[in-house]
């Protein structure tokens, strides 16, 4: 990666083509998941090399709970798993794991544990990782104006981040993998103004090399919120 190059402090991602990757290699959805987990462990640590601040990647969105039992099922699992599998290489390589999302209809076990890592992660740190997991982004709209009026506080469109679930940097970068050309309820309200990149790689063969020709694609184009280049 060039030094010259302009970072994007805070990158999100749609990790979709699991299923598709799986269904490839005649092997079950979960193997894709599993696949995609090892991925994601990959691009965490790139992106702390190349100076990425956040990290927020789609893991689990309010509508997968429609899948089959035994995918969901999965999928709490593996995430289980990836905060015991990760939480060495997290500490170590000072990433902060937060999570981004509604509780209800996840596990005390599960919640016990993220809150857990979300702690011991929290005191020191140079990049965040945000896992938006039982995510729904109308949901979190909906959930942070109810906030809100709890505080009995005025919404602007300046303030209303701090209602959001974390209240970190929009991103300025969002990359789908996998090809379609959908939000998919993902970040709606801190998409407003984000360069959106698509690849048709699945995301289990996405790679530090694949974020690299993102990052040079967000290089090229001009970003301009609406205004004139020589407003400036
Ligand atoms: C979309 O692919 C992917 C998901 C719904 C799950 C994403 C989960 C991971 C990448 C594993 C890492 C997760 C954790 C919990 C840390 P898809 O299943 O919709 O693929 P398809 O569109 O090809 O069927």
């Amino acid at each position: 990666m060039e030094k010259t190059l302009n970072i994007p402090k805070h990158i999100a991602i749609i990790m979709d083509g699991n299923g598709r990757w799986a269904k490839a290699k005649n092997r079950p959805r979960v193997f894709g998941h599993k696949a995609g987990a090892d991925t994601l462990r990959k691009i965490v640590k790139y992106c702390g090399n190349i100076g990425v601040e956040y990290l927020t990647v789609y893991a689990f969105s309010t509508e997968n709970w429609k899948r089959s039992q035994e995918e969901v099922s999965a999928l709490m699992t593996l995430f289980k798993t990836y905060i015991n599998s990760e939480r060495k290489m997290l500490l170590e390589n000072k990433v902060r794991f937060m999570v981004s999302g509604r509780k209800e209809g996840v596990s005390k076990n599960l919640l016990d544990a993220i809150e857990k890592l979300e702690n011991e992660t929290s005191k020191e740190y140079k990049m965040t990782l945000n896992i938006a997991f039982n995510y729904g982004g109308r949901a979190e709209i909906i959930d942070a104006i109810k906030k809100a009026r709890e505080l009995d506080e005025e919404i602007t469109e300046e303030n209303f981040s701090k209602f959001l679930y974390n209240d970190i940097p929009d991103p300025e970068l969002i990359i789908r993998t996998s090809g379609e050309f959908r939000i998919s309820n993902f970040l709606l309200w801190q998409l407003a103004y984000s360069e959106i990149y698509i690849t048709d790689v699945y995301w289990p063969d996405f790679n530090e090399e694949e974020l690299d020709k993102a990052i040079y694609s967000y290089n090229k184009r001009e970003r301009r919120f609406g205004g004139r280049i020589d407003d400036k």
